[in-house]
Order: C-alpha cells, then sequence, then structure tokens
C-alpha cells in the first residue's frame, strides 16, 4: 500500500512551554479511513495543525504522497490537496453557506461583488456531486450542527482535498446524524480520498475506520489494523487501564422531589409547539435521563430550566418554590447548575484565565472577595485544587482557555458547575469530547454528587451513558414525553431507540 502522509519525528513546543508533539511518526496509506485517538491533552489535534500547516514544529518532516513537501500555513496544505474540519468549527455564523462555501475563492461579478447566482451554483453541484444535502441560502448560524459539519466538509471538498482531516466530527452529532456521516465517508472512500478521523467513541472508531493509531502524553503508541482491535483493546492501549461499563446501582437514599416541572409548554417562533405538556420531578439523589433524538425539544426544555428560555405555559418549582420566571443568574442562586451541551457558546470564555472561568459566578462572595477586593491567592488556591481533582490537563492556573485541549475545556466547565454546591444539576451532554478515562472520572462525579443528595437531570445524546447513569428515564419525541422507564436493569439502547424514533409509544 502507498502512504499518502507519512510524518517523521514530529516536535511541537507551545510557546508556553507544552511539549505537545514529542517526536512523532505517522504513516497514513492512500484511500483509507485512519482513526487517531487517544486520551484529552494527548496530541492529536496538535499534530494535526502540524501537518495542516496552523502550527510550525520544531522538528520534524511531512511527506505528502512521497515527496517531502513544506507546509508553512494551511494555503500549502490545501494546495496539496490536505483538508481540515476542527474540532470548534470555523464558519462565518452570519454568512449563508453558499457565502461560506466559496469565502477565499468567491465568484466575483464586476472584479469586486460577489457573484452570489454563481455561488449557489457552485454549491448546487458539490453538494450534489458528493450526496451532501445543503441549504445554501441559509445563514450558518441558523443551521443545526449537523448541517454545519457538512457544509464545512464541502467547504474542504470545494478545494479539492485528497486527503481529509476530521477532528471529532461526531462528537457534536446525534447516532443519527452520525450515521448519516459515516454513509459520507465510505462514500468518499470511493471517489479514492483518505481520512483521518480523531475520535473517542470507541464503537464508532470500530465501525468506521481501517487502521487506529494511538496516541498518550504527546507519543505515539502503536498503528493497527481497527479489525485486529477489539474496542477494549483500544481503551486499554489510549488510558492503560481497565474501564468500567457497569451499570451503576441507583442511590439507596432517595429524598424528596427537589425539581418538579409541572405541564410546561412552548411554542416557537415558527408557531409550532415544540413542548406539549411536559411533567416530571426529579428527587433528591436521583439522576433522571432525558432521551431523545436532537431536535425533540430537549434545548428549549434546558433552556426553560436553567432561566435562558420562557415557556408558554406550566410551572417549575424547587422543592415548594415557584422558580418560574427567575433569570439565570437567580437560579444559580438557588445551586440549580447547568453543563451546557455547547461548551463554546456558553460554557466558557475562551480568552480569559481557567482562575477566572472557575469564579464566574462566584467571585462576589467571601472567600473569593473580601468587599470589593478579590483575595486572588485563595481563587489560585482553589483554582489549582480543582484542576488536581478534575484531572484537567493544563500547565498553569493561569493559562487561558483556549491553550487548553477541547476535553480539557469541557472538564473545565464541569469541575466549575460540580463545585458549586449544587441542589440540581442540568447535565446537558456532559461528556462530549470527552476521552474514555475523563468519562468515567465525570460519570463517578455525577454520581458521588447524586449521593450526597443532589438532583440530576442528564440530557446526552449517548444511550450508553444514559443507562449506565440513570435511576429513572424518559424518552422524548416531538416535544413530548412517550415513554418513561422507573426501573432500568436489562433496557438495552435499541429499546428506547424505538420510542425516540416515534415507532411506539408507552404508558405515560
Ligand atoms: N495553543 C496552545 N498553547 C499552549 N498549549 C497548547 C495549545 N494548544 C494545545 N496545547 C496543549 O498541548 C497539549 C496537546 O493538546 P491537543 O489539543 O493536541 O490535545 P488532543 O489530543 O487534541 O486532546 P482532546 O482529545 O482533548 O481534543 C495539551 O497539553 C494542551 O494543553
Ligand atoms: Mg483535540
Amino acid at each position: 500500500m502507498v502512504a499518502i502522509l507519512e510524518a517523521k519525528n514530529i516536535v511541537k513546543v507551545y510557546p508556553n512551554g507544552v511539549v505537545a508533539n514529542k517526536g512523532v511518526s505517522i504513516s497514513v496509506e492512500e484511500n483509507t479511513i485512519h482513526a487517531l485517538v487517544g486520551e484529552n491533552g494527548s496530541g492529536k489535534t496538535t499534530l494535526m495543525k502540524v501537518i495542516f500547516g496552523i502550527e510550525k514544529p520544531q522538528d520534524g518532516e511531512v511527506f505528502f504522497q512521497g515527496r517531502k513537501v513544506q507546509v508553512k500555513n494551511p494555503h500549502d496544505a490545501i494546495a496539496l490537496g490536505i483538508g481540515m474540519v476542527h474540532q470548534h468549527f470555523m464558519l462565518a455564523p452570519d454568512l449563508t453557506v453558499a457565502e461560506n462555501l466559496v469565502l477565499g475563492q468567491e465568484p466575483l461579478k464586476n472584479k469586486f461583488v460577489l457573484d452570489t447566482k454563481k455561488a449557489q451554483e457552485i454549491t448546487q453541484e458539490i453538494s450534489e456531486k458528493y450526496k451532501l444535502p445543503v441549504p445554501p441560502n441559509k445563514k450558518i448560524k441558523d443551521l443545526p450542527l449537523g448541517i454545519k459539519q457538512r457544509v464545512e466538509i464541502l467547504k474542504v471538498l470545494l478545494r479539492n482535498a485528497k486527503l481529509l482531516i476530521l477532528d471529532e466530527p461526531t462528537s457534536v452529532l446525534t447516532p443519527q446524524e452520525t450515521e448519516v456521516l459515516f454513509q459520507t465517508l465510505r462514500e468518499l472512500k470511493k471517489y479514492g480520498k483518505t481520512i483521518i478521523f480523531i475520535s473517542h467513541k470507541l464503537k464508532e472508531i470500530k465501525e468506521i475506520s481501517d487502521k487506529v493509531t494511538v496516541m498518550r502524553d504527546g507519543r505515539i503508541i502503536d498503528t493497527r489494523d481497527a479489525n485486529e482491535l477489539s474496542e477494549h483493546d483500544i481503551s486499554f492501549l489510549m488510558v492503560g487501564r481497565d474501564i468500567s461499563y457497569e451499570r451503576v446501582s441507583a442511590s439507596e437514599a432517595i429524598g424528596e422531589p427537589l425539581l418538579k416541572v409541572n405541564n410546561i409548554s412552548f411554542t416557537n417562533e415558527e408557531n409550532s409547539p415544540v413542548l406539549k405538556n411536559i411533567s416530571f420531578e426529579i428527587k433528591a439523589g436521583e439522576i433522571v435521563g432525558l432521551a431523545g433524538i436532537e431536535g425533540n425539544g430537549q434545548n428549549e426544555l434546558v433552556e426553560i430550566l436553567t432561566g435562558l428560555r420562557k415557556a408558554d405555559k406550566g410551572e417549575l418549582f424547587l422543592k415548594q418554590e415557584n422558580i418560574n420566571n427567575l433569570s439565570p443568574r437567580k437560579l444559580r442562586e438557588k445551586k440549580i447548575c447547568y453543563i451546557p451541551a455547547d461548551r463554546m457558546k456558553n460554557g466558557v470564555a475562551e480568552k480569559t484565565t481557567l482562575e477566572e472561568n472557575f469564579i464566574v459566578d462566584r467571585y462576589c462572595q467571601p472567600p473569593f472577595s473580601r468587599g470589593f477586593r478579590l483575595n486572588w491567592k485563595y481563587i489560585e488556591k482553589y483554582s489549582k485544587e480543582l484542576i488536581r481533582k478534575f484531572q484537567i490537563l493544563a500547565h498553569s492556573s493561569k493559562a487561558t482557555v483556549d491553550s487548553l485541549s477541547g476535553g480539557n475545556i469541557q472538564k473545565v466547565v464541569v469541575a466549575r458547575e460540580l463545585s458549586a454546591d449544587p441542589k440540581i444539576i442540568v447535565a446537558d451532554q456532559p461528556t462530549r469530547g470527552i476521552d474514555v478515562g475523563s468519562e468515567e472520572l465525570v460519570h463517578n462525579l455525577l454520581i458521588d454528587a447524586r449521593d450526597k443528595g443532589s438532583a440530576v437531570f442528564l440530557i446526552s445524546a449517548n444511550l450508553d451513558e444514559i443507562i449506565k447513569l440513570s435511576s429513572k428515564i424518559m424518552v422524548i419525541y416531538q416535544g413530548e414525553i412517550v415513554a418513561r422507564f422507573d426501573k432500568i436493569d436489562g433496557i438495552r439502547d435499541v429499546d428506547l431507540g424505538h420510542y425516540m424514533l416515534g415507532l411506539k409509544r408507552g404508558e405515560v
């Protein structure tokens, strides 16, 4: 087999002294799907950024199609036929799909003005060729994540990429969207393309890839044929220990209802009913899981629970207290914590430090401040403790969030929220982008919170996660709770799937 890409002995040291790649060599065969896996912060994204010309390595060589190449910037990479879809998307939200696609190589009218019609034609053409439908005239910000990603992939294909680097493409996708993406990847393989695929999800890695390369702590541990490896082997290679996927038993001590949701309904701007008479309660010591295909009302429900949106009808109670119209800040003061699904939009401020991110919701109180003065000494000590407890890979508590790897940013959000002594935790995709080892850590922390008497509402596209953690499960379909399970033992993901797809309805 011919290698399309070979990187030899890549060394990358960031300006802050972090050695993210410690002499990495990898060979990727032409026309294969090659998975790159490893713990959060092990150096996957860095290696790909070096290959794509975003980061300059201190040492090492890159060969593309047998020829030694100097990739100084993404421009060079694109000219060679390398394309990259990033972990955090890079589309312009206020531009349309067509405008984003042609960005940087715009067809012009009268030399200066964008030829919108031509841009639309280009979009149609490429989207039909690769069977990836997109709405050319819609603005990016109005599209669901799965479609945004499709635009990113089309953008890369439009620039004639032979090698596509996809950095955690599935971490933002639902299982159904992932299936669609995998069909696309198989299709692309038929066109002779090569794909490097980064993921933390073992099942997917097994399903889609031909080869698997495992990284740990800036080095490559091994490259193997995917069919030689079991999911267990992959996770063992990644973290160097066994991970438990056993269902956890329910808490012994179930207390009084903490969160009560009564008959919540919501109709959106387009006048379609998004939530229909949603009622449930979560007791102290319980984790209630919400399963459903994205876009069935989960987002709106979470936004209502966290004060970001108002319901048209219905009531919310924290114990006996009506908390209907409280602001997000007031809800926070009442110890209702929130791990948002989109960490970059709602979770962190990228240019600020870990310390600042940890205290955003608590700096007004002692011991974080005295009078008007912040107690930075204490804040530093506190932050270091969180970094240790949540195993966040950061070189200092004063590091800015944007110097962390994707999974470690997620851990910053989780650490802040779970350390706020929460009564109610709304956990929306809490382990998105987190490696299997850290996933276990976050699961254990959610269970600890539960055992200390918190009520946890878990929304997750990962059914294994819902089944593993929940004491009760609800399924939402088209804005309605269509099934409730009060006993979880023996439930399988396919059982939930039938309700999620609307093929079945339970006794509600
Ligand atoms: N711009 C940066 N400045 C300084 N350090 C960085 C920067 N980007 C990444 N790092 C550090 O380099 C190391 C490797 O990060 P990288 O993003 O490559 O990890 P990763 O394997 O992609 O992890 P994840 O699975 O969480 O996405 C980490 O220690 C990270 O904190
Ligand atoms: Mg990464």
